[in-house]
């Protein structure tokens, strides 16, 4: 079965092609990082406009790019939530209109279902049943993992999540949205042990997460280090690098115990911030301490993209699901009410 896959959930246009039996065919991806960079994050009417005028040329490079005509392909599946009403909206619009012409099935995807799923793109998959991170900006979740649409929430951030901490500490030390990559590629320089940033929630039990006091511990350092309202590159480095060390440990610490009490040995974790090297290096480590492993993608398909929703919604369409011709765009929609399959 060749599946159409669209992701227009946010601020990136992500069009792929996923054969059941050959897998990924062709994919596209158009980020519209630079239309909300003044803007110190995605402005949704913005978001919209930019999907509208960019889809309908990314479906045609990955048709041309798998040598492939529309008529072709078996299904076409979408994100259908969580994410940006507008946004979803495009995308929903285009995946339905495509299938009545075309005569075929229909699937709207959740957008974490997408992500959680994208490290079985790779030449090793995880195999089911493992603990899943979903690490993004609107997400911090641990989930254990049966197999698909069979997932039990093991805890969450109950504030900001982790991607949206990156970006929300890298705006105070004036660097552009989006703010993960940058306090990384900033981090290298950063001497980690200058500053130290608290662990929230690691020393008590549980699974659930905080991020919003980090922020305010990155504020607090920024402006204590303030000269005349200007803080020194070196400064900044070392604030990128504790912060970063805060959150990397946070999760890792998390990841551990979600194992421990699941009794599994597979960790996958998966969103925006997986893409994290510092966050896949410290993983990497706990992991080997407690014989498991850890899966991920590569990072181009950690952030946000069209080859995991072909992917996913392919497997509920080789399962039989389907959804009616209505437009779906669910903008708040729990990963654990999505349907089991077989
Ligand atoms: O999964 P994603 O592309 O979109 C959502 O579903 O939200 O995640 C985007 C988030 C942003 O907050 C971005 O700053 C963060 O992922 N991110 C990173 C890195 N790359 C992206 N955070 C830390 N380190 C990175 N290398
Ligand atoms: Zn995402």
């Amino acid at each position: 079965m060749i599946v159409l896959g669209i992701e227009t959930s946010c601020d990136e246009t992500g069009i792929a092609l996923f054969d059941s039996e050959h897998g990924l065919l062709s994919h596209a991806l158009y980020s519209q990082v630079e239309v909300h960079a003044d803007y110190g994050g995605v402005v949704p009417e913005l978001a919209s406009r930019d999907h509208i005028r960019k889809i309908l040329p990314l479906i045609e490079e990955v048709f041309a790019g798998a040598q492939l005509n529309k008529s072709d392909i078996d299904a076409i599946a979408y994100t259908a939530g969580p994410g940006l009403v507008g946004a979803l909206m495009v995308g929903a619009a285009v995946a339905q209109s495509l299938a009545l012409v075309l005569n075929i099935p229909a699937i709207g995807v959740h957008h974490m279902e997408g992500h959680l799923l994208a490290p079985m793109l790779e030449e090793s998959p995880p195999e089911f049943p493992f603990v899943a991170l979903l690490v993004s900006g609107g997400h911090t979740q641990l989930v254990k993992v049966e197999g698909i649409g069979r997932y039990e929430l093991l805890g969450e951030s109950v504030d900001d999540a982790a991607g949206e901490a990156f970006d929300k500490a890298a705006k105070m030390l004036g660097l552009d949205y989006p703010g993960g990559p940058r306090i990384a590629r900033l981090a290298e320089n950063g001497d980690n042990s200058r500053f130290r940033f608290p662990r929230p929630m690691t020393d008590r039990p549980g699974l659930d997460f905080s991020f919003s006091g980090l922020k305010t511990f990155t504020l607090n350092t920024t402006q204590k280090y303030a000269k005349d309202g200007v803080v020194d590159e070196q400064t900044k480095a070392d604030i990128a690098v504790a912060f970063q060390s805060a959150v990397v440990d946070t999760l890792t610490i998390k990841c551990r115990r979600a194992l421990r009490h699941a009794e599994m040995k597979r960790l996958v974790i998966a969103g925006g911030v997986s893409a994290n090297t510092a966050l896949r290096e410290a993983l990497e480590a706990m992991v080997s301490k407690e014989k498991a492993e850890v899966f991920y993608a590569r990072p181009e398909f950690c952030t946000d993209n069209g080859a995991m929703i072909a992917f996913a919604g392919c497997q509920r369409l080789v399962a039989g699901q389907r959804d009616d011709f209505s437009l779906k765009a669910t903008p708040r929609w729990p990963l654990e009410s999505l349907s089991a399959i077989d």
